[in-house]
């Protein structure tokens, strides 16, 4: 099989094509990635000289670079996107061109390129936030309701490739997803920012209350379930994915402090961020029943192995926290918390 994995050079996707490789060493893998500030070939150095890995520089929106790497392609994984929530709310625009039009051209080519399978890989903020004190959790069949502007480019990009189902028989998967952690995320979410600020010494940013309620899954394991589906899924049908596990932001900080051995003086409550959505959870009874996926790993078992990873890897992620990280972290952190 030929598989073209779009936003490889990201972390879900650098994490997707190394698991891809493991496990289908028959395949001949294309990764296609515009390598914008989150896409860093580093995450893939190790897999370059692998004769069924390939590199190809390009914008899923462009679609005269995308129709040329669909040549002969089977199977389109599609993982590109801009993927931070912070950075949507302070500039919109690149979400929109990505998430939204990049997904409508890929889509068009893929027609073209006749592809056996497009899966498409989204998340859990789709459906909006659930009630702190509920044991309400967010399946196939819940109601769109995105409230940032990440949230409604990703909830958009789902309905095209619903509609191109429909409309055109293009034979779809997707996956919605809750939040991930592991090796190669970029130093800006609330996981990778908090470990290697503390390695630096520095202070954990903590939004409001620090309530907030995410499901966290090890990186591998959401790696693991979209071969499921693409392996074993059906056509035009949508699988949610998610280990079942509430835990608030200051629960998981406590727990990289406690694994770092550090004091609690370490967290810095900030200015909350806009609309903030209090609670995500999700019930994954399809992808288990019908496909037997299930998560290996537990969160603390895989933080531990996540603390590790960073410490072991600080030259990967110094090298990111450079200018263009620290004008962003002004923004972000030092002067919305003055205003
Ligand atoms: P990321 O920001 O780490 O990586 C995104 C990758 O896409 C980068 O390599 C970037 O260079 C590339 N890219 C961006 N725009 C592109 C374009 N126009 N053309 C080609 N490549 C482009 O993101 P991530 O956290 O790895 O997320 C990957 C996917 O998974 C996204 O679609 C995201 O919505 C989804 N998702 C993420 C999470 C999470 O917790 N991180 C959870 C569920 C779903
Ligand atoms: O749920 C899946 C989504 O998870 C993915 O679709 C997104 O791509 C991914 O970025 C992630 O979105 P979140 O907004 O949930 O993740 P983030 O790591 O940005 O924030 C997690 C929680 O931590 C959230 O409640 C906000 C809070 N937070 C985040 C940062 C960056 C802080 O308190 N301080 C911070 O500095």
């Amino acid at each position: 099989m030929k598989v073209l994995v779009t936003g490889g050079a990201g972390f879900i996707g650098s994490n997707f094509i190394h698991y891809w490789l493991d496990n289908h060493s028959n395949d001949h893998l294309i990764n296609f990635d515009k390598l914008t500030y989150a896409g860093n070939p580093e995450n893939l150095e190790d897999v370059t000289s692998n004769p069924n890995y390939e590199f190809i520089k390009g914008d899923i929106a462009q679609s005269a670079d995308i129709k040329e790497a669909l040549e002969g392609v089977d199977i389109v994984v599609n993982f590109a996107a801009e993927s931070h929530v912070d950075r949507s709310i302070l500039d919109p625009a690149p979400f929109i061109l990505t998430n939204v039009v990049g997904t409508q051209v890929l889509l068009d080519a893929a027609i073209q390129a006749k592809v056996k399978r497009f899966h498409h890989v989204s998340t859990d903020e789709v459906f909006g936030a659930l009630e702190l004190n509920s044991d309400k959790k967010f399946n196939e069949e819940t109601n769109y309701n995105p409230r940032s502007p990440y949230a409604a480019s990703k909830a958009a990009s789902d309905h095209l490739v619903r509609a191109y189902f429909t409309t055109y028989q293009l034979p779809i998967t997707i996956t919605n997803c809750s939040n991930n952690f592991g090796p190669y995320q970029y130093p800006e979410k609330l996981i990778s920012l908090a470990i290697t600020n503390l390695l630096e010494n520095k202070k954990v940013p903590v939004y409001g209350d620090g309530l907030y309620v995410r499901d966290w899954l090890y990186v591998e394991d959401h790696c693991a379930a979209i071969d499921s589906v693409i392996t074993k899924g059906k056509i035009g049908e949508t699988y949610c994915i998610g280990i079942d596990n509430d835990i608030s932001n200051i629960q998981a900080i406590k727990k990289i402090l406690e694994i770092l051995e550090m004091k609690e003086d370490k967290i810095e409550y900030v200015k909350d961020r806009p609309g903030h959505d209090r609670r995500y959870a999700i019930d994954a009874t399809k992808i288990k029943k019908e496909l037997g996926w299930k998560p290996k790993f537990d969160f603390e078992t895989a933080l531990g192995k996540t603390v590790t990873w960073y410490k072991e890897n600080k030259n990967w992620w110094q090298k990111l926290r450079n200018k263009n990280f620290e004008n962003y972290y002004q923004k972000q952190y030092i002067l919305r918390n003055e205003t």
